[in-house]
């Protein structure tokens, strides 16, 4: 049997508990989860009771210290980052360095000019470490079947002409992720946090990237930080243009992409199917056809899968000549904060248009 790799998650917060956790579980020949670290002791053992079940060798590690011992053994070759958004590029940053491979939960970054000084911290290490560690950011869109197969079905709608993403969120106080503190405090909002998925799967589908973009943003739902309002005209490098809105916290939710073409259109919209969750995605062609799939959600393990398999290709098997999976790159989850950071300027600028980076 192949060697596994070994893996750590620093964080023991809701999204460990509820999704890292249980999405490993299914997949728990694939590796062996080393240790869970938190900065307190409490919420390192709650996660760590809950991770118990599945990998009952798993150790708790807390502080500075637990931090250390993760860190400092070399037989842990990954880490899962999945910390508040405010200090995952610094945490992650201090593990590459270390030679650790990381797996950072999305958003890539808090901001436009974080995005920049951490590609170019890990653009460094190129040339001070043997070889780069995988950076890779966990925002599976990018894995998720719906997005993949409209992807493959954009040569039958021909040139395209319009793109549309509405997005009505469900952010109020009966989800878990209401309250966390870290989200309340973050700039950009939900907006940023969640909308990095939206972009995320709008760039997916089209496989072309968003040149400018001009937005209004607001905050009208008081108890959401601010915005939690976007409505952004957008622009693409294919010459074509379309709408990206998204209200945070909405009393239908609807989360929906239109590509038109000049032959048909292709829609994805979130929906369920025999109790799964998951996308259905509509193929409507020349002379009213139309053809619809549903695709159950699977991205978060799909990327997991990913992951494990690329550290274990590159270290242990030694392939240095392998390249790891570019979507789950450092680079494509700093696109999506690109095209969201410069419609919140834009929003902040009454509407001015905005380029967006481009990295
Ligand atoms: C690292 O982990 C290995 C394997 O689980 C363990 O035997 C070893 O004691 C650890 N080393 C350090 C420095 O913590
Ligand atoms: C929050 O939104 C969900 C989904 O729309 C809804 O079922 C629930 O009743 C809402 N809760 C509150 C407190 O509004
Ligand atoms: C290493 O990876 C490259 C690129 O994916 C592949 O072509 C090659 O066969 C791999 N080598 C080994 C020894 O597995
Ligand atoms: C929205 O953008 C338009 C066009 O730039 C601008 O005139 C308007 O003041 C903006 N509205 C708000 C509420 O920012």
């Amino acid at each position: 049997m192949a060697e596994r790799p070994q893996i750590a998650i620093l964080g023991a917060g809701i999204f460990v508990r509820n999704s890292y956790i249980p999405r490993l579980a299914e997949i728990s020949d694939l590796f062996i989860l080393k240790a869970i670290w938190s900065r307190s002791q409490e919420s390192a053992k709650g996660a760590v009771e809950i991770a118990k079940k599945f990998f009952p060798e798993v150790e708790c590690k807390w502080g500075e210290a637990g931090l250390d011992d993760i860190i400092q053994n070399s037989s842990i070759i990954g880490v899962a980052v999945v910390l508040a958004g405010q200090t995952q590029v610094d945490m992650s940053l201090r593990l590459l360095k270390a030679g650790k491979h990381v797996l950072q939960e999305k958003p890539a970054a808090s901001s436009i000019s974080e995005v920049e000084t951490a590609l170019s911290s890990y653009n460094s290490f190129g040339t001070t470490l043997p070889s780069r560690p995988i950076w890779a950011i966990a925002e599976n869109y990018r894995f998720e079947p719906a997005f993949l197969e409209s992807k493959k079905m954009m040569a039958e709608i021909g040139d395209v002409m319009n793109v549309q993403v509405i997005i009505e969120g469900s952010m109020n106080s009966s989800n878990p992720y209401f309250s966390s503190s870290w989200r309340r405090d973050f700039t950009g909002g939900f907006i940023l946090d969640m909308g990095v998925h939206f972009i995320a799967g709008l760039r997916m589908m089209v496989g072309c990237e968003i040149t400018s973009v001009s937005a209004n943003t607001s905050h009208i739902d008081t108890t959401l930080p601010p915005p939690d309002i976007i409505s952004s005209t957008i622009q693409l490098e294919n010459g074509c243009s379309g709408v990206f809105v998204m209200v945070v916290s909405s009393r239908s939710p609807k989360v929906l992409w239109r590509v038109v073409g000049l032959k048909g259109t292709i829609q994805v919209e979130r929906g369920n199917k025999e109790g799964k969750h998951g996308y259905s995605v509509a193929l409507f062609t020349a002379g009213g056809q139309s053809n619809s799939w549903f695709y159950p959600f699977c991205g978060v393990t799909e990327e997991l899968k990913t992951f494990l398999s690329d550290i274990s290709t590159v270290t242990l098997k030694k392939n240095q000549s392998y390249q790891a999976e570019p979507r789950l790159s450092y680079l494509e989850g700093a696109r999506d904060i690109a095209v969201l950071d410069a419609m919140l300027e834009s929003g902040k600028r009454q509407g001015a248009p905005v380029q967006v980076k481009r990295f």
